[in-house]
């Protein structure tokens, strides 16, 4: 596996591989969810890229950008067991020159939900993503479905920009009590972590519920909420049963659906959510 930091080193390389190219973006601190998407990546293609970059665009000026937690050597060695032929690694003054001035805006998908409480967060995913799309020039890109909007935005955006990119989403990989892996669970103290299970629990139930033939949105919501509410250490952010492709929020769920929250643990964000299928 190599290493490579500059743009003209990666176009060379980029320039002598045959076959397919599939590429997995993340911004380090690996952990399960990353290494599937690098197996599933492996299974499906001749080369695997991973790029490994902190994109400070996609964080808010009160984010955690500075603590986000970062760990080089152990991501090689993951990235590498898992069979990754490549690692992407650029500075940020290679992806933000001083003289960067272009971003891309994804309209309504990015607004409810995350886009809520962070108002430029999927301009800087876009933004860094098309950028990686460019330099990297997979034939295909694998998303984890932990980050369920991410994926809807995504997708939006190389379909209504014509980029010649497959997008593969993986299932959310979790612990064995539910919790889906995050580099962000990193910061959660023992209590925390205990509670963050909370999230998991008001997932299952609101899927069960869907199985058992609940069409009405509010009741699925409600079921969520109500979950969530006995966890005293649970704030609750937002809670949705919305469309899967416009991120609409239902009122009957006639197809498909994607169940999503977001709550605080502590000084912790931790997002997650399961897909309602008919
Ligand atoms: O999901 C992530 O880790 C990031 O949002 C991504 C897609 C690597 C862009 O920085």
């Amino acid at each position: 596996m190599k290493i490579i930091e500059s743009i003209p080193e990666f176009r060379s390389l980029r320039q002598n591989l045959n076959g397919s190219v599939g590429f997995v973006p993340t911004m380090g601190y690996l952990h399960a969810g990353h290494i599937a998407l690098v197996q599933e990546a492996r299974n499906q293609n001749s080369t695997v890229i991973a790029s490994i970059f902190v994109n400070p665009t996609q964080f808010g000026p009160n984010e955690d950008l500075e603590s986000y937690p970062r760990d080089l050597e152990a991501d090689t060695v993951a990235l590498k067991t898992a069979g990754t032929d490549y690692v992407y690694y650029p500075t940020v003054e290679d992806i933000y020159p001083p003289t960067f001035d272009t971003y891309i805006e994804v309209g309504s998908v990015t607004e409810p939900l995350e886009g809520r409480k962070r108002p430029t967060h999927f301009r800087g995913v876009a933004t860094v993503v098309t950028k990686l799309f460019n330099i990297v020039q997979p034939h295909r890109a694998y998303f984890g479905q932990k980050d369920g909007q991410q994926v809807i935005v995504i997708k939006k955006m190389v379909n209504d920009l014509n980029i010649p990119i497959e997008i593969i989403t993986v299932p959310t990989v979790r612990e064995s009590d539910g919790l889906a892996m995050s580099s962000r669970n990193s910061y959660l103290s023992e209590r925390e972590r205990n509670a963050a299970t909370i999230i998991y629990r008001s997932l299952n139930e609101v899927q069960s519920l869907f199985k058992n033939g609940q069409r009405d949105a509010e009741k699925l919501r409600e079921t969520m909420r109500n979950v969530l509410t006995s966890e005293p250490l649970a704030k609750i952010e937002y809670i949705s049963v919305a469309d899967t492709d416009t991120l609409n929020e239902l009122s009957v769920v006639e197809n498909n659906a994607i169940a999503s929250l977001a709550v605080q643990i502590g000084k912790t964000h931790l997002i997650d959510n399961v897909l309602l299928i008919q």
